[in-house]
């Protein structure tokens, strides 16, 4: 049977950029012949407006059933004096949370068209294409013991790093498969120097990697190093291994030396299903865009591009992953920009399906 996918659109420019991959996933099943089972529901605050809850539990599992979920952004001001039980994002921590997914995937990749949207010299960024992996269901903003408690006269705020070995080794797993789909080389951060969450990181990372992933160039890094390389030189990298905390720093960092929001995809992965793939759960880094929803103006890319991770991590597409990657970098090349992309006034912006028109072109052409 096809590979199945559950698209939850959302709120705001989510149903906008969505409407953008409907018109390449029909594209890949036209012209490559990739047939996917297509299932849409709703999510968030589009999900609240129909049923009174962010998402229902038929959702949940229909979520929990398919090879992936592509979901494009949750909330909006509508919503914003909601119950934080009902909350849009509700939703959304919801399906991270049945569905366990442990490992976020953030890739900081610059396109050579964009790069001197970047924070840094052009140089340093062009050409740059990373993947940050943060564990996203442990460590310090889940450990116990947690809370704000009185020491005397004043008040003490408390929060506990912990991590188990499974934990460790779970996340390092994901680190290693995605490795050798891309560069072969992973990069474990933490602070060894100074936390014992830290040396056991290091010591399972390294286990795993001795008695599974020989093949792999492992390298470790203390944290704060890792930041001052990750700004210096970020292409001395390819795979990035670290911790919740450590991962929410260096990605958003990253995400920085390639310029737009719009442009920035995400995936979050969990244990492998009965098929192999992991359950996974694709979505563009930004929200709903409140400010220029129902405008046309939203950018499509970071929700394509999430496509295209969905093509190479859960559906063994690497090809075409890279196919649909290059037709995004050769519209940019050509000086087709969305508003968010352009740095002066003058020349009229593309819209949303104008975008998608042309990267369905650039694909025509590949
Ligand atoms: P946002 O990411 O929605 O927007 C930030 C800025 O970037 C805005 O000026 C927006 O117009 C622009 N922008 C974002 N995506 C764009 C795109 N694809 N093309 C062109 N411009 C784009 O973040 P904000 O404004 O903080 O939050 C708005 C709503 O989205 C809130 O309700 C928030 O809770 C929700 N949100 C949802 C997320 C999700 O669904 N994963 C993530 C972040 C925020
Ligand atoms: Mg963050």
């Amino acid at each position: 049977s096809n590979p199945s996918l559950l698209i939850l659109p959302g709120d705001g420019i989510g149903p906008e950029v969505m409407a953008e991959v409907r018109k390449i996933i029909s594209w890949f099943g036209d012209k490559r012949g990739l047939e996917f089972d297509v299932s849409e529901d709703l999510v968030g605050g589009a999900a609240y407006d129909a049923h009174g809850t962010p998402l229902t539990d038929e959702t949940m599992e229909k979520a929990q059933e398919v090879d992936a979920v592509l979901l494009g952004a949750v909330g909006g001001p509508k919503y914003d004096n909601l119950d934080f039980s009902v909350k849009p994002e509700r939703g959304l921590l919801r399906l991270r949370k049945e569905m366990d997914l442990y490992s976020n995937l953030r890739p900081a990749q610059c396109f050579d068209a964009l790069a001197d949207f970047s924070s840094l010299k052009k140089d340093i960024v062009a050409g740059l294409d990373i993947m940050i992996i943060r564990e996203l269901t442990s460590g310090i903003y889940f450990g116990e013991p947690r809370g704000i408690i009185k020491e005397g006269n004043e008040r003490v705020g408390i929060n506990t790093q912990r991590y188990t070995e499974s934990e460790i080794a779970r996340v390092a797993r994901s680190a290693f498969e995605l490795a050798r789909k891309r560069g072969n080389k992973v990069c474990s951060m933490e602070k060894a120097n100074v936390m014992e969450s830290g040396i056991l990181w290091r010591d399972v990372v390294q286990e795993v990697h001795d008695a599974e992933y020989p093949d792999v160039e492992l390298s470790h890094m203390y944290a704060d190093a890792g930041a001052m390389q990750l700004v210096r030189a970020p292409k001395q990298f390819d795979v990035i291994v670290t911790d919740n905390l450590f991962g929410d720093l260096l990605s958003d960092a990253a995400a920085m030396l390639t310029g737009s929001l719009g442009m920035l995809p995400s995936a979050s992965l969990g244990a492998p299903m009965a098929n192999g793939r992991p359950k996974a759960l694709y979505e563009p880094v930004h929200g709903s865009a409140p400010d220029i929803a129902g405008q046309a103006k939203a950018n499509p890319c970071a929700c394509i591009l999430s496509f295209a991770m969905a093509l190479r991590y859960s559906f063994d597409q690497g090809e075409e992953a890279t196919r649909l990657e290059k037709a995004v970098e050769a519209v940019l090349a050509d000086g087709v920009r969305t508003a968010d992309l352009m740095q002066a006034d003058g020349v009229d912006p593309a819209t949303t399906s104008q975008m998608g028109d042309a990267v369905i072109a650039k694909l025509d052409a590949s």
